[in-house]
């Protein structure tokens, strides 16, 4: 009788995260990984890697490390690097100033899966506590210029541990997640992924399409013996 009955909007239950399947994921990954049937896919995510140095991190994501990752991008603006990245990994860093490359308008970035990258820490490193005006600081914000222009769903962004908990790890997180990212960080300690170093760094992971804190940080791979297994970013 002229009335409308009022829609009920549907009720979705907060999704469960299944810790089973996330561990048999992780385990899944794991083994693809390292019995090399993931480089044998024909499948290459696109990989943009800013500030590369000589290639260290891309590197790790290559299919040296059995990864399926091709990179497409780079820069850095040491000319050695650069020379260095191009010899081994095809010829595609840009030598620059990224904040000129960016404001130059015949620069093309491409298409990319991931966007990783270091931005230079010396702003935030134990040494220079007193660089409060540091414009070192500030190179995330082109890193993020290079992620957006990239359509990248996910990056990948490693710094020294003093960035976790700093101004600028607040303005990271404003930024990653207004672009629709959600975003994870931790320090993660070399020694415990097989790199025979205690070194310390940290790591922010954002992606659009799934909450990276739970898979971040991965499983160990290697433990200190002298401490009867246990794991040395706990002990440090
Ligand atoms: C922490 S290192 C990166 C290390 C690299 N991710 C690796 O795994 O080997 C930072 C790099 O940023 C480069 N860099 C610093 N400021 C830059 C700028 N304004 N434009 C382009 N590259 C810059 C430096 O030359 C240096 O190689």
């Amino acid at each position: 009788m002229g009335v409308t009955k009022a829609r009920i909007p549907k009720y979705n239950p907060p999704r469960k995260v299944d810790e089973g399947w996330l561990v048999r994921e992780e385990q899944r990954v794991y083994q693809t990984r390292t019995d090399g049937t993931l480089v044998r896919k024909r499948k290459r995510f696109r990989l943009i890697d800013v500030f590369a140095g000589a290639g260290g991190m891309s590197l790790g994501f290559s299919e040296g490390f059995g990864h399926a990752f091709k990179t497409v991008w780079a820069n850095d603006f040491d000319s050695s690097c650069v020379e260095t990245y191009n010899a081994n990994f095809g010829r595609h860093c840009i030598f620059g100033d990224i904040v000129g490359i960016l404001n130059d308008p015949t620069t093309h970035i491409p298409e990319a899966d991931v966007v990783i990258g270091g931005p230079p820490c010396q702003g935030f490193s134990l040494l220079n506590k007193k660089r409060e005006g540091d414009p070192r600081k500030q190179l995330w914000r082109p890193y993020f210029d290079v992620v957006e222009r990239s359509g990248a769903k996910i990056f990948v962004m490693e710094n020294v541990p003093q960035l976790l908990g700093s101004f600028e790890h607040g303005e990271i997180m404003g930024m990653a997640e207004a672009m629709g990212f959600k975003v994870w960080g931790d320090v993660l300690c070399a020694a415990d992924y097989g790199v025979a170093q205690t070194r310390r760094r940290a790591f922010i992971i954002g992606c659009k399409f799934f909450d990276p804190k739970f898979v971040f940080p991965p499983r160990k791979t290697h433990f200190d013996p002298s401490k009867g297994g246990a794991q040395l970013a706990e002990t440090a």
